[in-house]
């Protein structure tokens, strides 16, 4: 972090992490909560997997794994191929992501920009989906290149280690421990790197885990989702429930609710987990005590999410439990 001494960075993947935390007093005034943002789209490559994606690319040159040249192989479309887009343009590797039809084109170019090669699956597995064929390709193209590695996102232990520091930095900003964190799910490694933290330094916070209604992460039914970011159609191997105190499911047409309030009352034009943590914390304010202080992370922008939750047409078109959206 910058400070009086060092007023600059020494590269642009210093300025990962140290995100804002602000104060929401907009957000919901009738709720006598103090509620706090984690804004990580101030994270360089937009979303808070930079935090991710350096902590597995350091993690595997720092252990021989991969080095100057090697070719990293990623199966995402979104947020952590961005983050691992800058990473390995930073550090001198190649990149090739796969990913399947329904990728964002937007993402798509972002990607090629930093000099990322994408492989696209043209059907999905007879079983399994895409997901499957996007995994099997991914096995192709390590099976190719000896000079590969795989971050595996889903798999890989320094997910969650690289949020044990997000935490801390909310801990440290606010200067007390919060009551509540609420935090959206994917692959958990956010929920849980936060939750160790947590146990580690015998905090009181409860973490509270936000999932997309139609995701199985938590054992509900699988179900068509439009809003990329969070939600999964795979269980998490990060996620131990016994380190979470709760867990919300919203669906579209809410999710969509909380960007639009986020935008109105704040300002924030943000992604759509921030609009799913968002309506999740209207949900169970009732069950919280007065004055009870919540900390929220907000994923990513909404520039990623124009042409979708911003685009009257797109959410009328697509999302059907549309009811007090303030659009
Ligand atoms: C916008 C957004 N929100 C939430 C998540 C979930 O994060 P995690 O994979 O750490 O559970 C992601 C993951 O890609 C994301 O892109």
């Amino acid at each position: 972090m910058t400070n009086l001494f060092h007023p600059y960075y020494s590269r642009i993947l210093d300025t990962i992490g140290h995100t804002p935390l602000v104060k929401l007093s907009k957000l919901y005034p009738d709720l006598q909560l103090r509620i706090f943002a984690k804004l990580e789209a101030f994270n360089p490559g937009g979303s808070i997997k930079d935090r991710t994606a350096l902590q597995l690319i350091t993690h595997a040159m720092e252990n021989g794994k991969l080095k100057k040249g090697d070719t990293v192989v990623e199966s995402s479309s979104g947020n952590m191929a961005i983050g691992l887009a800058q990473a390995c343009k930073y550090f001198e590797l190649k990149l090739e992501v796969v990913v399947d039809p329904m990728v964002n084109l937007q993402n798509v170019k972002i990607i090629k920009a930093y000099g990322g090669k994408i492989h696209c699956v043209s059907k999905p597995a007879p079983e399994g989906g895409y997901l499957k064929a996007r995994l099997d390709r991914v096995q192709e193209i390590l099976d190719a290149n000896p000079r590969s590695f795989w971050t595996n996102q889903y798999g890989n232990p320094q997910n969650p280690v690289a949020h044990k520091q997000t935490m801390h930095e909310i801990v440290k900003e606010l200067d007390f421990a919060p009551d509540y964190l609420l935090a959206a799910t994917s692959t958990c490694g956010t929920l849980m790197g936060c939750a160790d933290y947590i146990e580690k330094n015998h905090l009181e916070t409860k973490v509270i885990a936000v999932d997309a209604v139609g995701s199985v992460i938590f054992d509900t039914p699988a179900g068509k989702r439009n809003i990329p970011g969070h939600g999964a159609g795979r269980k998490s191997q990060f996620l131990d429930r016994r380190s979470i105190h709760g867990v919300i499911h919203i669906n579209e047409g809410e999710c969509v609710d909380g960007c639009h309030r986020l935008l109105h009352r704040e300002a924030i034009l943000s992604g759509g987990s921030s609009g799913a943590v968002t309506s999740a914390l209207q949900k169970i304010a009732p069950s919280l005590p007065v004055g009870a202080s919540i900390a929220m992370i907000l994923c990513d922008s909404g520039e990623r999410y124009l042409d979708t939750i911003y685009n009257e047409e797109w959410v009328k078109e697509n999302i059907s439990q549309l009811e007090n959206v303030l659009i």
